[in-house]
Order: C-alpha cells, then structure tokens, then sequence
C-alpha cells in the first residue's frame, strides 16, 4: 500500500514488536540476535508476579478512595514515585530520592519529554558516533533541531571534540530552559557495551555547567552489571548539589524494561528540581493526570513486595551468563582480526571487522544460508560510518540459542570472507 493510497486500510496485525516478517524473533527457525528485550523465558513468570502485585495493590485501592483509578499528579504519586526512589537507593547502592523522581512510560517518552519540553525547538542534540538507532529516529521527528555526531573513545565521548562542538553551537536560548542537549547511555553503551570513566563523567559535568547544556543519559541497563558487586556510579550523582556551581545540568531516564517487563510501559526519570518543576507544569502531563498512574501503581507494590527484586536478580544472572557464553563464543571462533570489547554489562556485544568487511552483506548472508541475524553497525551511525561492525544482543535468547547462533555467525564469516 503506498502512503497515498487513501482508500486501503493500513495493514498492520503484529501482537509483538519484533515480527519482522522473515526476521520473526519468535520465529524457532531463525535465531535473530538484534533484539534488545528479554525473551519469552525471562517474561515468563510475569503473569504470576503481575497478578499477585495487582491482588495487593487493590486491596489497597479498596481500602482506600480508589485513586490510582483518578487521574494521577501530572509527574506521578509521591507515594510511589518514593517506592521507585527506595528500590533504585538499593539497587544503584546510592541514595536516590523521590522528589526527583517523575514517572514516564519508558525511556523513549522520558527522551520525547526532554526535547519537547526543555530544549529549545532550533537547538543542538550532540550524539555519539555510534549511538542508540531508535534514539536517533525519535530526535529526527523535532525536524527544527539539528544533530550534531562526536565521535566515541575506547573511554566514552572524545570530550575535546564536544567542548569544541558545544562551543561552537551554543546560543542564548529565549524560549527553553536549555539551547542544546547532549544524548548518551553512559553505562553499558547502545551498541558498543561502552562504560563511560569515572573521570570523563566528572570531565563531562564540569563541561555542561560551563557552556549549560543538557546532558540526557539513558540508564536502562546500569543495574545490568556482571563483573563488579555494585552498579557503575551514574552520571547524575556526579553532578553534585553540593557544588557552589551546582544548577542541575543531567537527567537519569530509566526504566523497567529490561528488568522487569517492556510491555509494562513504566519508567522514570532523575530530574533536577529545575527540571522537576518543569515537567510538572507541563501541559501534556498535567492533562494526561501522569503517564501511567496506575501500572505505575501495580509496579510499586511489585516493589514492595519484594517481587522487582527477586526478577532483576534472575534477570541478571541469566543476562550475565548468556554475555559470558556470547562472549566465549566469539572469543573462541572468530579469527584475531576481528576485534570486540568484553562489556561488564548491559546487552550488546559491539563486534569490529576488518575495514573491507561490509556487515549489511555479512548479515545477509548469514541469514540465507544459516538462519541468524544481528544488526550492522552503519544502523547506528547518523553518517552512515561503522559498516565494518555488528551489534550482537545477548537479551533475547536463551544461553543454548544464543551459543548456537553465535557459532553459525562465526562460521558464516569465515565463508564470507573466503568468497
Ligand atoms: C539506550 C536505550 N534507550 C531506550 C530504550 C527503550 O527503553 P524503553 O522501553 O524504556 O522506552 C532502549 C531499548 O532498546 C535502549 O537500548
């Protein structure tokens, strides 16, 4: 149906995301290794969960004036905006409180919340080169902002490059509380498993104090953590109150899921008060009565009891083992040419082949005669760069799946580059 055949019904019949046709990640026939999302075995004991969390929170609800079913505060109960504060001070070992906290549907909203309301309409988003892919499709529909792209260390952003950039670009904004933004997943980077240094968080703090932009970090995977006892120290907390220069230049966007369930739709963002306010009088959220009172509502008494807990540490050790697996997989069977970081969390295996190497054509292949799938890197590069690599997801597919999968791709590419 083309876009100006007005008289056909628009087809779309999905019950998931991630059919794709041929591509069909439920599809057992194919092991497709692009999707960053747990699998079936990991959402299975959600319906138990969910339901005994929906049983407490309506007793609740009885006893009470029912008013998680009312429209909500335009950021969300403070009640239970507190219970997600209370279950991030334990999960991220550092206190989070709930004043900051502000309910959304996920991060994708809480990134669509930050541009339409903080940023001016004619600013500057500033990428990494390589950066989430959805990401950059959300931020291309603000059609008067430009993108900028900065190029990634072996550390995180080349901070050099974006003092230039933000120097460069910065203006005084009369409509917005910010004139540019900088978008970034600090801890287990989409797609390159990148952690960015404690030194370059500081480095990039003092940055956006000095020439007072936005710095938006999506930490949907920080509590992903595999090789270390405690999750890597998010960006916000380094932008420290205390500080005599201190306005509140970062903003956490996280959400549940990857940890819990996607299909919940419930997330939150860490905002500066300045911030806070903002989002608070915000017209979309205000007459939206909150973006999701009431499942928000049923994931706060999942908290409480003790149920998000017990799920993101079997989350966990699973992702943990199937990132192990994966990477010993890779390790094992691709030739000394072709290079990848181990992350120490997250989903994502960022995988460099030699320069000649086109991964679309790689990928293609794969999946012709072998039946596995991964995502080439050019997908998330706004310049279309990076065709030498490939982004392997560890979420999705059992440790079985996943090995096998792995092993076809590595033997894939070793007829690919004898053809
Ligand atoms: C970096 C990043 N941000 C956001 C999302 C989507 O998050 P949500 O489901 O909370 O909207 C993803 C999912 O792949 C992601 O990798």
């Amino acid at each position: 149906m083309s876009q100006n055949d007005y008289s056909e019904r628009y087809q779309q019949t999905s019950t998931h995301l991630f059919d794709f046709g041929l591509y069909n990640v439920y599809d057992n026939n194919i092991i497709n290794l692009s999707v960053g999302a747990p699998g079936p075995d990991l959402l299975a004991n959600c319906c138990e969960i969910f339901n005994e969390a929906t049983k407490h929170r309506m007793s609740l609800e009885l006893a009470s004036k029912s008013t998680l079913f009312q429209y909500g505060p335009a950021i969300g109960r403070f009640d239970i905006r507190d219970s997600f504060a209370k279950y991030l001070t334990e999960e991220y070992k550092e206190k989070v409180y709930g004043e900051d906290i502000i309910i959304t549907t996920g991060a994708t909203q809480g990134l669509h919340l930050i541009l339409s309301t903080l940023i001016d309409f004619s600013g500057v988003i500033f990428v990494d080169e390589v950066t989430y892919m959805i990401a950059l499709s959300a931020m291309s529909q603000f059609t008067t902002m430009k993108i900028v792209t900065v190029p990634l260390t072996k550390n995180g952003i080349d901070i050099e490059a974006l003092r230039k950039l933000t120097a460069q670009y910065r203006f005084e904004s009369k409509t917005k509380m910010f004139w540019g933004m900088y978008y970034t997943i600090p801890v287990f980077h989409n797609p390159t498993g990148l952690l960015y240094s404690e030194e370059l968080c500081k480095q990039l703090v003092t940055l956006s104090r000095k020439n007072d932009f936005l710095i938006a970090c999506d930490d949907v995977y920080n509590t992903l953590y595999y090789g270390m006892d405690s999750p890597p120290k998010r960006l916000y907390a380094y932008d420290d109150r205390n500080d005599a220069d201190y306005k509140g230049h970062v903003i956490s966007n996280g959400s549940f899921s990857k940890i819990l369930s996607p299909g919940a739709r419930v997330g939150w963002m860490e905002c500066p008060s300045r911030c806070a306010r903002l989002f608070d009088e915000s017209g979309i959220m205000r007459s939206g009565g909150a973006t999701n009172n009431y499942t928000s509502g049923i994931v706060a008494s999942l908290i409480e009891l003790g149920l998000a807990k017990k799920h993101l540490d079997m989350s966990r050790n699973k992702y943990k083992e199937r990132m192990a697996i994966a990477c010993k997989v890779l390790r094992e069977n691709l030739p000394k040419n072709c290079t990848f970081i181990e992350p120490e969390g997250g989903f994502f295996i960022w995988v460099t082949f030699p320069a000649d190497v086109v991964a679309a054509d790689l990928n293609r292949f794969c999946m012709e005669k072998y039946k596995v799938v991964a995502i080439a890197g050019d997908t998330f590069s706004s310049d279309g760069k990076f065709k030498n690599c490939l982004r392997i997801t560890i979420g999705f597919h059992n440790e079985e799946n996943l090995a096998n999968g792995l092993e076809k791709l590595c033997k894939a590419y070793g007829e690919f580059v004898a053809n």
